[in-house]
């Protein structure tokens, strides 16, 4: 009997991720330790895994876990059944959780140290303190260098379960998109420009640097836990690339028009630091028009992916667009 479109269950997202954000804040918590993910003491000093704990568990959107979860399902689905699949899949499930919460760990490096006083100078995040005022700068600035590190150290288990090349492929991702010509590149682009009168095309540069790269590994680290058709592989880059942008251009807009409270950092930043940004250059009104094509963009190159099971996707990318903090 063949099921017809309407009689399908609507996809739940907030089922969806709540399922997945567990996983992930289960594994997280694993994995941020001072042992070796294997259990292997490493003799870590506690003030500093303290630091990194502090930076990474307990707050946090987590989208960009959610991104590569929704990514792995969606190449997933596509790949016929064989026998022996439940094994495989467990193994990629692990695979996959690997690689969600490298990208966060490399995420949360960033924020502490965008937040340190020679970046944003920023005392609230994730509604705490900033890890360098509840720590010290030294601390936070080590803080950051070890959660990067631990990131690549997640995604080369020596357990067999995941196969050398793709490790190499997987860290290879991350670390382009992590670097200079990613998001410590952007970074650097920010600081340069503080009080520079940016075009948008040097805006749309940064910010794709800065931002987007990691976003949009997130999605290529989800389809490479899996095996995509090259087509498929090109849409998800192009869908990466457009809701990576979209999200720093609703972060530069929600700077301005959320509260701290509700954002859990400090609103109105950008405007009292000079920096450029989507408002600046276009106004509120333009920035909301440009991050709906964006999502337009994001949703088309979905539909031209050829896969069958994309909903998560398309209601990240929805998320990322239409949220409020
Ligand atoms: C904030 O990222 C920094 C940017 C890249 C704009 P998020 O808004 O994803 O921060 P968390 O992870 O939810 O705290
Ligand atoms: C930060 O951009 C991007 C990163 C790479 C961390 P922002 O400086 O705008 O991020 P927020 O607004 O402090 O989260
Ligand atoms: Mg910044
Ligand atoms: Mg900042
Ligand atoms: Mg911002």
């Amino acid at each position: 009997m063949s099921v017809n479109a309407a009689d399908a269950p609507a996809f739940d997202l907030a089922a969806w991720s709540a399922a997945h954000l567990d996983r992930v804040e289960r594994a997280l918590e694993r994995w941020v330790t001072a042992d070796a993910p294997a259990g292997v003491d490493h003799g870590a000093p506690a003030a500093l895994v303290q630091a990194m704990r502090y930076a990474v568990l307990d707050g946090g959107k987590r989208l960009r876990p959610l991104l590569v979860m929704a990514a792995w399902e969606a190449v997933s689905e596509s790949t016929p059944a064989e026998p022996g699949q439940a094994a495989m899949t467990a193994g990629q499930l692990e695979t996959a959780l690997r690689a969600a919460c490298a990208v966060e760990l490399i995420h949360a490096y960033s924020l502490v140290h965008d937040d340190m006083p020679c970046m944003d100078n920023d005392v609230l995040r994730r509604g705490k303190p900033t890890v360098h005022v509840q720590f010290g700068e030294a601390s936070a600035l080590l803080a950051g260098d070890a959660l990067q590190a631990l990131a690549f150290e997640l995604l080369t288990p020596d357990d067999n379960n995941i196969a050398p090349h793709r490790q190499a492929h997987l860290c290879r991702l991350l670390a382009r998109a992590a670097g200079s010509g990613g998001m410590a590149g952007g970074q650097a682009i920010d600081l340069a420009s503080v009080g520079v009168a940016l075009t948008e095309s040097q805006l749309h540069d940064m910010h794709r640097l800065k931002t987007g790269e990691l976003l949009q590994a997130s999605v290529m680290m989800g389809a490479a836990c899996g095996d995509a058709s090259k087509q498929a592989l090109a849409a998800l880059h192009r869908f990466g690339a457009a809701v990576g942008l979209a999200f720093q251009v609703v972060d530069d807009i929600l700077d301005v028009t959320a509260d701290s409270a509700t954002l859990g950092k400090t609103a109105g930043k950008d405007a009292d630091q000079h920096k450029p940004t989507y408002v600046s250059v276009l106004g509120l009104e333009r920035s909301g028009a440009y991050a709906q094509e964006l999502l337009g963009q994001a949703l088309q190159a979905l539909e031209q992916s050829g896969l069958p099971n994309t909903q998560a996707l398309q209601g990240l990318a929805n998320m990322v667009v239409n949220r409020i903090s």
